[in-house]
């Protein structure tokens, strides 16, 4: 372009009627670079004023520095006029509020879990695990549930079929355990006395869902085996976990109960702060007994040496009292309304 007046000229009419009616931000931003950017005409033309021969120099120099002040300032009203582009790009509203990062964090079920389990570890018992599917020793016959038992039917337990090869010469019914008790199996034929356990895991029942009852619940299992245990080490430290967990004035009572795998066997409830809005006095909380001489002998302990006591509770069932949860649906179906709340 050199040092043709004419062209500055011709640039000065152009750009003040292209900034006139620039209509928005976006193109105001195109025509901004256009003329007034790095790389642009107004740029090219200051840059120029050097290489003019010394007598028009003045002249061109003047023209130009007009050129730049005039578009500047044609700029800076269609600025005024339809906005910036930071702020009006379509898609961008600075005003709006930044997007949330959710912070992910336990299930309330994995929580109450976590909670009750630490109580007993600082007492010296260790978590332990078992497998869900299960054959019926350890589910049934070692926990002196015998064949022809009720709680063995076919219409309380979830059977599989198992069809591979090798089952099918030799065919094994498994299940998925109704019971965590089947840990207590589990882990005294892998241990030796003194044996300390707490043990959670998922349980399986073909219930029909209703807001109390679910197929798939979880329990916590506890297990103490040694020389000389008796119901009063059960009562200790069975006390010591409800103060703990529900509170220190907690008031704890048992109830005779049968189950098969304890003798004496009896079911705690317990009297709390915490459920006074359910205005009941005594609210069940946990089953317990010392273990049957009959489930020390089908792990091969002697019933003579060892003695031993057993509880179990359901997480969902004191996850529910605790928090006031009305629907134990709400554990599994992913709302995040209700799980956000824990
Ligand atoms: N397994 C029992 C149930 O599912 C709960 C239970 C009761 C576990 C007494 C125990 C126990 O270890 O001693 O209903």
């Amino acid at each position: 372009m050199g040092y043709d007046l004419a062209a500055i000229s011709n640039l000065l009419t152009q750009g003040l009627k292209a900034f006139e009616s620039v209509a928005d931000a976006t193109a105001l931003e195109e025509l901004r670079r256009e003329y007034l950017g790095g790389k642009g005409h107004v740029k090219a033309i200051l840059g120029g004023i050097k290489d003019v021969p010394k007598e028009q120099r003045g002249e061109y120099g003047k023209a130009a520095n007009v050129l730049n002040a005039r578009i500047t300032e044609a700029f800076q009203a269609a600025q005024a006029r339809v906005g910036s582009t930071a702020a009006a790009r379509p898609g961008i509203d600075l005003t709006k509020p930044g997007k949330r990062r959710e912070i992910g964090h336990a299930h309330i079920i994995t929580q109450t879990i976590e909670e009750i389990v630490e109580i007993f570890q600082r007492i010296g018992f260790s978590q332990v695990e078992g497998p869900e599917v299960e054959d019926e020793f350890h589910n049934f016959d070692a926990l002196n549930i015998p064949a022809g038992h009720p709680a063995r039917e076919e219409a309380d337990n979830f059977y599989l079929q198992l069809n591979a090869p090798d089952w099918e010469a030799k065919p094994v019914p498994m299940l998925l355990r109704s019971q965590t008790s089947t840990i207590q199996i589990r882990t005294m034929e892998s241990r030796k006395p003194p044996v300390r356990v707490i043990a959670p895991g998922r349980v399986y029942r073909p219930d029909t869902v209703d807001a109390t009852h679910h197929f798939m619940f979880h329990q916590i299992e506890g297990l103490a085996i040694a020389e000389d245990l008796h119901f009063g080490d059960l009562k200790a430290v069975l006390e010591l976990f409800v103060r703990e967990y529900f509170g220190p004035e907690t008031r704890m009572r048992f109830r005779p109960h049968y189950f098969p795998f304890t003798e004496p066997s009896a079911e705690v409830d317990i009297d709390c702060q915490m459920f006074k809005h359910l205005k009941k006095p005594w609210l069940e909380v946990l089953g317990c007994g010392m273990v049957d001489p009959n489930v020390l002998q089908a792990v091969g302990y002697d019933p003579e040496k060892y003695t031993g006591f057993a509880f179990g509770m359901g997480v969902e069932r004191i996850a529910m009292l605790k928090h006031r949860i009305g629907d134990i649906r709400h554990f599994t179906t992913n709302d995040m309304r209700f799980l956000g709340q824990f």
